[in-house]
């Protein structure tokens, strides 16, 4: 089925320069960029925006990099786009990641927060992340 996910190229990957190759990645394996815009989060969006985490001893590094420089924030829409997009993204961990994915390419493999990329992994959590970012009238469906 199309569906949409939620996407976001992390402040490692734009600092890297690197904003237009994992663009052409998504778009080359046929997902569509239906909404996108360049933010800096504060402290409070980005803890809102990782409450799941919370408490997780990964979390207070996870978000003073999350809110360490500009992000892009965008919504893709394709078929399977859930799954599709966390195969071109790769395993959390870059060093981890399969050869050829965007986090294996892109990803700091000193800091797990600073993977490159981040995605939805379920339905229910893409309906939230792209509502946290975005209204209605911001998305540009193909
Ligand atoms: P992301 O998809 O942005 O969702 C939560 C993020 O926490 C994850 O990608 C990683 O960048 C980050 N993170 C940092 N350390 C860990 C860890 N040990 N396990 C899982 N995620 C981690």
């Amino acid at each position: 089925a199309i569906e949409r996910t939620f996407s976001i190229i992390k402040p490692n990957a734009v600092a890297q320069n690197v904003i237009g190759e994992i663009e052409r990645r998504f778009e080359q394996a046929g997902l569509t960029i239906i909404a996108m815009k360049m933010l800096k989060l504060t402290r409070e969006e980005a803890e809102g925006f990782y409450a799941e985490h919370k408490g997780k001893p990964f979390f207070a590094g996870l978000i003073d990099f999350m809110t360490s420089g500009p992000m892009i924030v965008q919504v893709l829409e394709g078929e399977n786009a859930i799954h599709h997009n966390r195969e071109l993204m790769g395993a959390t961990d870059p060093a981890k990641a399969a050869p050829g994915t965007i986090r294996a390419d892109f990803g700091s493999h000193e800091q797990v927060s600073a993977n490159a990329v981040h995605g939805s992994d379920s339905p229910i959590s893409a309906a939230r992340e792209i509502r946290y970012f975005f209204t209605e009238d911001e998305l540009f469906p193909h």
